[in-house]
């Protein structure tokens, strides 16, 4: 198929590269030409490991522009990919939305094939029949579901394992209103052999919410329950291998320690919580998960000031992105820990194999390191991401808080907290 992705960040540029490795045409359009030169010239616009090779291999199914209109008329689907970003009130800003959408509508409507757009950004639940469907009608002078397809597809991707996460997802989410929309995309994901969820609209754009505000409340429950580890003396990753044996529970996203960051999580729980509100219920359970969240960086000062007194110390900080193998500080629990510990007075030098750059725009005067070793220098260490490498470091005679589970730091340092066990 002839495929146009409207957006080139994290959802465009893997979706995009993943369906030109399928064997479709793919033409991303972006309004960043810089990142669209990238991609022209086979270079991946994002840190994603495996996604730069996989866009080199397909090069020739893929082009670029930033002429919305023009990759309207030459493809036959587009995928709405743009940003959602957070707003102060925790509602998401929809204003990428709303103008892709008229573009899109000016230029069905004056095209005589029959077209299907995609929404695969994160919409809250009416928004595509809502917001989008009405734009797309009114530019366009033509009707949803009879002159042109629409469909919500939501995106599961992973940040660090995101093509990984596109070819073996558990399943395809499919959201649609007209059985002509669905076999078009039944038969796009049927190369992919996997569990095709097909339903309305809506519940579409509502299961990926549910989706994420779930796994955001299994890993709160594991910070309240690894708090209760904590003063009792147990250990919370062997309480939920035991928890994580029942079928009805399993295993996955109950690793506890400092919270849960990045571009998704806690944006789509606040919005959740925002569009509870705006429906008069009080999302009690969500809003507990926030607060749960926002409270555990501070279990690690706490932890801290139990061997030392940190004014005028030199604390070194490992890991400064929100997961390891990403480069993305979005919501990074090193940035609270960073903004306590300069409270207290405290030196700090840090270290992240690939997000100090990325870092230094929001923390520009404090150290970073030249290498990981300049930070086991310090008084005391605190482990804010779990790199593989930090796996490999001499913690022997250190004082560590450990927020994400370095073992070679629990066998060895001679100072050893970990934040819920
Ligand atoms: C998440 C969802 O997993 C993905 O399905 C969705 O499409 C986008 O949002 P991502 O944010 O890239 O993906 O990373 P994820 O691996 O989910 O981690 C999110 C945060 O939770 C990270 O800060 C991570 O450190 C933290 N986390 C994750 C835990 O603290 N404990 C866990 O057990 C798992």
């Amino acid at each position: 198929m002839k495929i146009s992705i409207i957006g080139t960040g994290y959802v465009g540029a893997v979706t995009g590269t993943c369906l030109a490795e399928l064997g479709h045409q793919v033409i991303f359009v972006g309004r960043d030409q810089k990142k669209l030169d990238l991609i022209n010239s086979g270079n991946s616009p994002i840190f994603e490991p495996g996604l730069e090779q996989l866009l080199r291999k397909n090069q020739e199914r893929i082009t670029t522009t930033t002429d919305l209109d023009d990759a309207i008329r030459k493809t036959e689907l587009t995928f709405i990919c743009v940003g959602t970003p957070s707003q102060d009130d925790g509602s998401i800003d929809l204003q990428q939305i709303r103008d892709v959408s008229i573009t899109i509508g000016k230029s069905l409507g004056s095209d005589n094939y029959y077209h299907t757009i995609i929404v695969k950004s994160t919409v809250l639940p009416g928004t595509t029949e809502t917001l989008i469907l009405p734009l797309l009608e009114r530019e366009s002078e033509k009707k949803a579901f009879v002159d042109f397809g629409l469909a919500s597809n939501p995106e599961f991707l992973k940040e660090g394992t995101a093509v990984d996460d596109f070819f073996r997802t558990d399943r395809v989410v499919i959201g649609v209103n007209d059985q002509k929309t669905n076999e078009i995309l039944e038969k796009l994901y049927r190369p992919l052999n996997v569990p095709i969820f097909t339903t309305t609209i809506r519940t579409s754009e509502l299961i990926k919410y549910a989706s994420n505000a779930f796994l955001a409340t299994k890993i709160s429950f594991a910070n309240e329950i690894g708090n209760l580890c904590k003063k009792m003396g147990i250990d919370s990753y062997e309480v939920f291998q035991g928890v994580g044996l029942d079928s009805r529970i399993s295993p996955h996203f109950f690793r506890s320690g400092i919270g849960f960051g990045g571009s998704c999580f806690p944006k789509d729980v606040r919005a959740l919580i925002a569009h509870a509100r705006d429906l008069g219920i009080e999302p009690q359970v969500l809003d507990a998960v926030m607060r749960t969240n926002e409270d555990q960086p501070a279990q690690m000062l706490g932890l801290l000031k139990r061997h030392l007194d940190i004014s005028g110390k030199t604390i070194g900080i490992l890991g400064l992105s929100f997961k390891p193998d990403s480069d993305d500080i979005r919501e990074s629990r090193a940035i609270p820990i960073i903004e306590a510990l300069r409270k207290e007075g405290a030196i700090i030098i840090a270290f992240d194999p690939v997000s100090m750059d990325n870092f230094k725009q929001l923390f520009p005067d404090i150290r970073y390191a030249k290498t990981v070793y300049d930070v086991l220098h310090s008084d005391a260490i605190l482990i804010v991401t779990e790199w593989k490498e930090f796996e490999d470091l001499d913690y022997r005679g250190k004082i560590v808080i450990d927020g994400r589970r370095i073992s070679k730091a629990r066998e060895e340092a001679a100072i050893y907290e970990g934040v819920c066990w």
